[in-house]
């Protein structure tokens, strides 16, 4: 295909003039890179674990992963700068108990690298505001308040679109939530090669093998969210054993019997599809080995699967922790392995455009 000449033509040019070690050549040359977004803010629950960081881990191998704490995404809305600082960090100790080897992957935060938001100014020029107004999350975030929201809320998808070109990124992985954000930058990368000849990696979406979407607790007809306040909606990586039970206790079910993954009983469904994600075995198995038994068996096994998976992860987050110092190394390095990459490119998109 064209497109893949002109990437190897790209990824020469990119190695000939980034100064990497020859490792991350060879990576390069073999593996499709994919470019993952976290944000630091609020707890992570067992709806990432299962829908994101469980493949992000499994896939270490199979790609060269690049995991990026987007901390420049999360001030387009007021943070206080303790907490934000505080949960960057956090997010990255969890990201890393949960499995990320910094050997084999990186991880690094956005504003660390200089390029991000370099690059989003110079994107944001091609643009058209349209494209932007267009968006659902921005629609959904700025709800009324439009016209006193930040421009940065507006704009958080040219930054997004930065993020992934930077690294001639192969593919996103995307749920539902953040499809129209890769549409509009591979709309933006395309634009681009348009303007002034083949400059940037259009990127493919990525859907995860199992598309697990966890559910509330609570409400099993709404997804497992981040800001959600209700005590009982979901279920935290660093959540105490005791916690864990006492939440699945109170999940929300319904008034049958049968322990089945039907669409018609969510709550159920839920319960059935956490288990599954934590124990994998097909939904036959699930529910052979539940046949007979009753909901207080099923969410009293759930708790224990749960805790079991769970408990290893905490005191990895908590041995981190006590050393905060390794987590900043561990950052630092990330983005200094990855800053003559995105360097390269943005010097690349410099010059076709006629900066610099
Ligand atoms: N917008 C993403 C979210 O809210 C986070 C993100 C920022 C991201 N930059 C990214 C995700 C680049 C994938 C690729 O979840």
């Amino acid at each position: 295909m064209e497109l893949q000449t002109e990437r190897a033509a790209r990824l020469e040019y990119t190695v000939a003039t980034a100064t990497r070690g020859a490792a991350a050549i060879d990576i390069v040359k073999t593996k499709k890179c994919v470019f993952s977004g976290v944000q630091p803010t609020g707890d992570a629950h067992i709806g990432n674990f299962l829908g994101a960081f469980k493949y992000w881990v499994a896939s270490q191998d199979e790609f060269e992963n690049i995991f990026c704490v987007v901390d420049l995404h999360a001030i387009t809305v007021y943070q206080d700068p303790a907490t934000l600082r505080e949960q960057t960090r956090t997010v990255a100790a969890l990201l890393l108990a949960a499995g990320i080897d910094p050997e084999r992957s990186a991880l690094f935060v956005q504003s660390h690298i200089g390029a991000h938001a370099e690059l989003a100014w110079i994107l944001n020029c091609f643009i058209p505001m349209g494209w932007l107004q267009r968006m659902t999350q921005f629609k959904e975030k700025a709800g009324e308040d439009r016209e006193s929201v930040s421009t940065g809320l507006f704009d958080y998808p040219a930054l997004m679109a930065a993020d992934i070109l930077l690294y001639d990124t192969d593919l996103v992985p995307v749920g539902d939530d953040q499809k129209q954000h890769l549409e509009l930058t591979r709309d933006a990368a395309q634009r681009i090669n348009s303007l002034y000849g083949p400059t940037l990696v259009v990127p493919e979406p990525s859907i995860p093998p199992v598309a697990a979407r966890v559910m509330g607790l609570d409400d099993p007809t709404k997804k497992m969210s981040k800001s959600e306040e209700a005590a009982g909606h979901a279920i935290l990586l660093l959540d105490s054993p005791d916690d864990i039970v006492r939440k699945i206790k109170r999940a929300t079910t319904d008034s049958q019997r049968d322990i089945v993954f039907d669409r018609q009983r969510p709550g159920v469904f839920n319960l059935l599809s956490i288990y599954q994600g934590f124990t994998g075995g097909s939904e036959a198995e699930i529910e052979a080995h539940f046949d007979g038994k009753g909901y207080g068996d099923l969410k009293g096994e759930l708790a224990e699967v749960v805790v079991a998976a769970l408990t290893p992860l905490r005191e990895r987050y908590h041995e981190l922790m006590n050393d905060p110092g390794e987590i900043d190394r561990i950052l630092a390095d990330g983005a200094d392995r990855l800053r003559p990459i995105a360097t390269a490119t943005l010097k690349r998109v410099m010059e076709q455009v006629g900066l610099g």
